[in-house]
């Protein structure tokens, strides 16, 4: 086969065989193709989209591309949750401990924080001593024990799908359906999981703004996923606004912590109890309302915050933190924004909030930066809430002072009344 008559079937809006796919991610993993002509194939399915058959195809190719995990021996017990991204996200803080203290298994592998969006893995090293660097044995062994386990990316998962998203990255071709929904799949598929619920956000912090298009990649990545064999949902969210009020890694710690205590902002709990309860549901096999009644229940008589801590110190993290929240690390400063009007907020833009965030050092706009884990915003006023002129409208964070005036200015941008 050649790479030339691949790109110029999908440019003329042909269908890629099962075949020319396979042979195409393999040639590639094996560093045979030049980076141009992956990059005019990506441009062409851009331009001209995938079947079904050819982005479940692709999907399994990537998947296959490195190693696997096996999680076959707990069936449908074993669950991943993957949310597309957004600002305020710690949804896996406090879903993780909920439905392994049910009993379901969570093998987890998550990302690093990248732009305005934030990482799993970045919170979760917010807390002193948290190991995000398991050995493959150590990691199953503590699932088996645990019930929980949540590590970085492996080096050895989808070395495929690795490669062509940092082309995809920088040659605008990140924004196409089936190249997404195979980018996520893949990982999922790889990760080992048997029962998938997918969050997929939308909204102006969201990857995919429109509802329309949340719920074209949301249908694009439950079929790969039944198409594999695995249980999964996908469910949209608003990710229109922060979700909580904490943006920035140890301050969201804090906020999954009050949750976990039964407490913390109803908009963040609700999200939480609809995603743990769809994994509960179909990990379990329960009607919903009996799922939403068992997470309930775990996150109100402390069994959760409990499961919480279990997880967290077996991974190395201080429990003095947990038990203390205030004595995870904190800004060395501080600034309140103070609102300039008094009125009632009709609009925030989320993305804009965790590119604030991003600015006081919470967040990597390149993807080898260092962050400061301490960095962040508390917002005091959210969407529908009133300010009052000169009160606090959010509570800036950082270890840099030099930070703070650029930050305001785009946190003040992100709100309209
Ligand atoms: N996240 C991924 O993992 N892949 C994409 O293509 C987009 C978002």
């Amino acid at each position: 086969m050649l790479m030339i008559d691949l790109i110029r079937k999908k440019r003329d809006g042909g269908v890629l065989s099962a075949d020319e796919i396979a042979w195409f991610v393999q040639e590639y993993v094996d560093g045979h193709l030049p980076d141009y002509q992956v990059s005019a194939l990506l441009m062409a399915i851009w331009f001209r989209g995938m079947t079904d058959e050819e982005t479940a195809q692709l999907t399994a190719c990537m998947a296959a591309s490195g190693e696997q995990v096996d999680l076959s021996r707990y069936g449908d017990l074993s669950v991943d949750k993957h949310s597309t991204g957004g600002v305020g996200d710690k949804t896996t803080l406090i879903i993780a401990p909920i439905v392994s203290a049910l009993g379901l298994k969570m093998a987890k592998m998550s990302g690093r924080g990248l732009g305005h969006t934030g990482g799993t893995v970045d919170k979760l090293s917010a807390i002193d001593g948290f190991s995000v660097d398991l050995t493959p044995a150590d990691f199953l062994r503590q699932v088996d024990e645990v019930g929980v386990a949540v590590i970085g990316q492996s080096g050895n998962l989808t070395p495929a799908d690795k490669g062509l998203y940092a082309l995809r990255d920088v040659t605008a071709t990140v924004d196409s359906i089936p190249l997404i929904a195979s980018s996520i799949m893949s990982k999922k598929l790889a990760a080992g999981a048997h029962t998938i619920v997918l969050d997929v956000k939308t909204g102006s912090g969201a990857f995919m703004q429109d509802p329309a298009d949340a719920k074209k990649l949301a249908d694009a990545m439950v079929a790969i996923g039944t198409a594999a064999g695995r249980k999964v949902a996908a469910i949209l969210t608003d990710m229109d606004v922060p979700l909580g009020r904490a943006v920035g890694n140890a301050l969201e710690v804090q906020e999954a912590i009050e949750v976990l205590r039964g407490g913390g902002p109803k908009d963040l709990r609700d999200v939480c109890v609809t995603l743990a309860s769809k994994m509960v549901e179909l990990g379990l096999n329960l009607s919903a309302d009996e799922a939403k009644n068992r997470v309930e229940q775990v996150l109100d008589d402390g069994t959760a915050f409990t499961q919480f801590v279990r997880w967290v110190t077996a991974q190395g993290g201080k429990e003095e933190q947990l038990l203390h929240p205030e004595a995870l690390p904190t800004a060395t400063h501080s600034e309140p924004l103070l609102a300039p009007v008094s009125g009632c907020i009709k609009r925030m833009n989320a993305a804009q909030v965790g590119y604030a965030a991003m600015l006081l050092g919470g967040g990597r706009a390149k993807k080898d930066d260092v962050i400061d884990l301490t960095a962040g915003v508390r917002l005091c006023c959210k969407t529908g809430e009133q300010t009052t002129k000169g009160e606090p409208l959010a509570i800036l964070y950082t270890s840099d002072p030099t930070r703070l005036a650029a930050a305001k200015e785009a946190l003040l941008a992100a709100y309209e009344w």
